[in-house]
């Protein structure tokens, strides 16, 4: 073979980021919307193409092709591969941007393997990750890899969860870039300051976490909005809300939505707005138009997913 493909998705926190930093578990979800790859042989030093760049793998450079030299340094050696890669998630936007496109990337090389290589794909995505965010719990690629919803915590990994009818979201976007890695550092150093802080906001994020399990596997949608709203509060007091974050949640439940929060590391991003499910099968959801157009009254964009 001298082409081969690799897929991703982007991914929700439903509830528990940073929180599942510290070993604490957390929900997710793998979204339509994602990242795709085409790994050709060529001759010569293997090269990334992405978002109009051509980037050759370096471990000395910039970011992107030092994660791209860490990737092929985790997979079996296929030779020097050209990759084309593309996502539809923005970078920054607290969608797992960074994390589909490792896994697309690995799964499009790792195609190009004589034998299956399914555990490097996890280990190279995981080095391109750590490029990326020094200390990723490893959500955002085990979302990437498997899509579904599911709970997941650093020591055991992730447990499907059937959510018992489908849970409709609105996406927002603050249209402001966040660095994980950043954001994960400021808490890490907020919880060395206030080590009660921190003690109280993982065995509070760990609480609703393990409710709100319990209320998708029961259908309980208004009780997962409560949820989703109390662990926002935590999250704020953890310092990782913006006003743009705070703003965005509190236009969506006014405009019908059972909840609202952050997804992913805070500081810009984009937030969750969980709405109530249209009955019937329905395709469309009345109430996330209503949130949709709340948001674009006030100059923000958005989109709705199903998980
Ligand atoms: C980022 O999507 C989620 C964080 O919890 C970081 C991580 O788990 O690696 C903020």
């Amino acid at each position: 073979m001298t082409e081969a493909l690799g897929e991703a998705s982007g991914k929700v926190i439903l509830l528990g980021e940073h929180a599942v930093v510290y070993g604490a578990p957390a929900l997710a979800a793998g979204i339509e919307r994602g990242a795709r790859a085409r790994a050709t042989r060529c001759s010569g030093a293997s090269a990334l193409r992405l978002g109009g760049r051509e980037l050759r793998a370096a471990p000395a450079e910039e970011d992107v092709a030092r994660a791209f030299a860490a990737l092929l340094g985790a997979l079996p050696d296929v030779g020097p591969v050209r990759v084309e890669a593309e996502s539809d998630l923005p970078p920054g936007g607290g969608l797992g941007s960074s994390a589909a496109l490792g896994v697309a990337i690995a799964r499009s090389v790792a195609a190009l393997a004589p034998a299956p290589a399914a555990a490097a794909v996890t280990d190279a995505a995981a080095a391109w990750e750590r490029v990326f965010h020094g200390n990723p719990s490893g959500i955002d690629t085990t979302a990437a890899a498997r899509g579904g919803c599911f709970r997941f915590t650093r020591a055991h990994g992730a447990t499907s969860i059937a959510p018992r009818d489908d849970l409709w979201l609105c996406v927002g976007s603050t249209g402001v870039s966040s660095s994980t890695r950043i954001m994960v550092e400021l808490v890490a150093r907020l919880f060395e300051r206030k080590p009660t802080l921190a003690a109280t906001s993982i065995a509070g994020i760990t609480a609703l976490v393990e409710n709100a399990a319990l209320a998708i596997e029961a259908g309980d949608v208004v009780g997962l909005g409560r949820l989703m709203d109390l662990n926002q509060m935590l999250l704020a007091g953890m310092f990782v809300s913006t006003e743009a974050i705070e703003a965005l949640c509190k236009l969506a439940r006014e405009a019908g939505a059972l909840g609202a929060k952050i997804t992913g590391a805070g500081g810009g991003g984009s937030v969750i707005a969980l709405l109530p499910p249209p009955g019937g099968g329905a395709t469309s959801n009345v109430a996330a138009d209503r949130v949709l157009a709340a948001w674009r009254d006030a100059g923000y964009s958005g989109f709705v997913t199903r998980v």
